[in-house]
């Protein structure tokens, strides 16, 4: 894909980070991106089979434009409410391969789009939990490897890498966000803004499904981010939610420009998915 830039034909895949490589040297991201910095995509909660209907198409083409060298998804990718406790009908049971599936094909096209990027997989409270809790029930389970979120995922072979945090320079975290206390929808940013506080490190968090951003600064003048995403999760889609349009469900996604240099520090943008859309540097995605 080619746009014009001051009458020269270029690549949108200019600044493309090189495998294996988190540095951006000048010559490849001026002009287009930001000199200096690293860029970072950051969203969660897609609960494939719930999945937003253009929230993929978004994410794809905004990270097909902004070549990020990182991209971290928050957790909870599919429901798997085959693994939950919760009671079920025997159709409610079976259906987890099917998620996997539709997970796969969705990393194989980030794949598509970047190849290169370091990919991380946030573990969270719809899989790893729950099948770490049938795991504790059923011991023989424990040593298959198959059974792991590796293999479960394929991560090795899309290039993803699960973790249970992801911190940048001991100054921002990303984090699932679930076993962090009880957050209120009304509230979307307390726990974020709790963990800022408890522990002076900036905040990705996800799980609860709402968006929200504070700013608070520290006695030395740096800032610390308290910053709770939204999801891609389709509430008219998911069933227990009883009444989808009084929820404060909100869809959202985040773009982060790392500094390659010291001092560390980041720059964070906010992108909201409204009306099936989303607007990002200039661009109109949907
Ligand atoms: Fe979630
Ligand atoms: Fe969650």
């Amino acid at each position: 894909m080619y746009r014009k830039i001051k009458g020269k034909q270029t690549s949108r895949k200019r600044g493309r980070p090189k495998k294996g490589a988190v540095s951006s040297s000048p010559s490849t991201n001026s002009g287009r991106y930001p000199e200096g910095y690293l860029r970072l995509v950051a969203f969660g909660d897609r609960h494939f089979p719930h999945t937003l209907e253009c929230g993929d198409r978004i994410i794809l083409r905004l990270i097909e434009d902004l070549q990020p060298h990182f991209i971290v998804d928050g957790g909870d990718p599919i429901c798997a409410s085959q693994l939950s406790s919760f009671p079920k009908t025997h159709a409610e049971l079976i259906g987890l391969q099917n998620e996997l599936d539709g997970d796969f094909s969705w990393r194989k096209s980030i794949a598509k789009v970047s190849p290169d990027s370091q990919k991380i997989l946030l573990r969270d409270n719809h899989f790893t939990k729950r099948l770490m809790k049938r795991i504790s029930e059923n011991p023989w389970l424990e040593d298959l490897r198959f059974m792991s979120e590796d293999s479960m995922f394929s991560a090795k072979e899309l290039g993803w890498q699960i973790l249970s945090r992801w911190i940048w320079k001991d100054l921002l975290m990303f984090i699932h966000g679930d076993g962090q206390g009880i957050s209120s929808p009304r509230l979307p940013v307390n726990r974020a803004r709790a963990m800022v506080k408890d522990h002076g490190i900036s905040v990705v968090r996800f799980h609860s499904h709402c968006t929200g951003f504070e700013l608070h600064r520290r006695h030395d003048g740096n800032l610390l981010h308290a910053i709770q995403l939204g999801c891609l999760e389709d509430p008219e889609k998911a069933s227990y939610i009883d009444h989808p349009q009084i929820n404060n469900w909100t869809h959202s996604l985040g773009v982060f420009y790392l500094s390659e240099k010291p001092p560390y520090h980041f720059f964070f943008v906010p992108c909201i998915i409204s009306h099936s859309r989303c607007i990002f540097n200039n661009t109109v995605y949907k």
